[in-house]
């Protein structure tokens, strides 16, 4: 990502080195219940799957109309059921003042700042993760049709839907700069326009209906969510029963390891450079704590990645 961007540039001026004490160990045991994995500095991995009671997908939801965006959010009702009732219920019908609420302020040329970087600068990550991503986007079946991409950015993963021409993106991300690359990366990747909206909002309060969608993807996204926990009862909230989450996030380095010390003196630096990017979540941890019905992942290393080398990639059944 652009943290990874630029929080790998950072990390190679302070010539950090990264050894094979980078081995990766499985989250900490919590509930009695393990999901994954086991990673060294290398691809290979070892998986473990594991199932665990689910529990009813709660949440809130929200929506709001203001010119075009308001124009988009008919739209969207029209196709997707979006739900306005945390915006009635707050009393706001203004997306930006909501994401605002959930994310804090950002200035409109950081935003436009940061949406370029990923532009530019993540061409590399997404050759790395290319095969991960083809085998990961492989699971969906052809019954996901409605998709949400949550924080969508760029939109690198959109050309993992072509030739889906029964398939519908809805593209969610706060910062609004992302939507000229996301757009282009659609109609790059041969969707059409009635195949992808973006939709400026936050994973903490979705403006969609509850088991509107079939499949949530979420890629180097929640390292930056404000709240992990509201965010993922969100994305059970809106899956259909059944429905697939899929994920790869970049994550904390085992506790002890300098890797993780590098992560964890760098990481007020990284949220300010990268859009409120943490280095050392516990991502996968907070994925097994919302009880989902499944969760199958692997951690991994991505080679040369430096502060963001270490990945948890997997699935998540409601
Ligand atoms: C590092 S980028 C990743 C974008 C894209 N998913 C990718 O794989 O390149 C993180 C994205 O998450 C978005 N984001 C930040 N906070 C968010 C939130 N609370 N809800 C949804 N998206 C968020 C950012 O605007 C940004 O587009």
């Amino acid at each position: 990502m652009d943290v990874s961007f630029l929080g790998t540039r950072l990390c190679n001026c302070i010539s950090y080195s990264r050894g094979n004490e980078i081995g990766l160990h499985g989250p900490r045991p919590r509930c009695g219940r393990r999901a994954i994995t086991l990673l060294t500095t290398s691809e290979e991995s070892q998986e473990l799957s594991h199932n665990a009671a689910s529990i009813p997908a709660s949440g809130c939801a929200c929506c709001g109309r203001r010119g075009a965006l308001g124009a988009l959010a008919g739209a969207l009702s029209a196709s997707f059921n979006v739900k306005s009732s945390a915006y009635a219920s707050s009393g706001s019908h203004d997306p930006k003042l909501l994401v605002e609420s959930v994310r804090g302020k950002r200035p409109g040329w950081y935003e436009e700042f940061f949406a370029e970087v990923m532009e530019t600068g993540m061409q590399s990550y997404e050759m790395q993760v290319e095969d991960r991503k083809l085998q990961l986007f492989s699971s969906l079946d052809d019954k996901a049709l409605k998709v949400l991409e949550l924080g969508v950015g760029t939109g690198p993963n959109l050309k993992y839907y072509a030739n889906r021409p029964d398939l519908h993106v809805i593209g969610v991300d706060p910062n609004q700069h992302m939507e000229k690359y996301a757009r282009a990366a659609a109609s790059a990747a041969g969707l059409q326009d009635s195949q992808f909206n973006f939709v400026h909002a936050v994973g903490e309060a979705l403006p969609l209906e509850a088991t509107s969608v079939d499949a949530v993807v979420c890629t180097l996204v929640l390292c930056s969510v404000k709240d992990v926990a509201v965010t993922l009862k969100e994305v059970k909230r809106v899956l259909r029963p059944g429905g697939s989450f899929l994920f790869i996030e970049h994550v904390a380095a085992p506790a002890g390891s300098s890797l993780r010390i590098w992560q964890d003196l760098l990481n007020p630096v990284q949220m300010f450079v990268a859009d409120g990017c943490h280095l050392n979540r516990h991502t996968l941890d907070d994925i097994e704590d919302a009880s989902f019905a499944l969760v199958e992942a692997q951690n991994i290393i991505i080679p040369n990645l430096s502060l963001i080398g270490p990945h948890v990639i997997g699935m998540a059944q409601v």
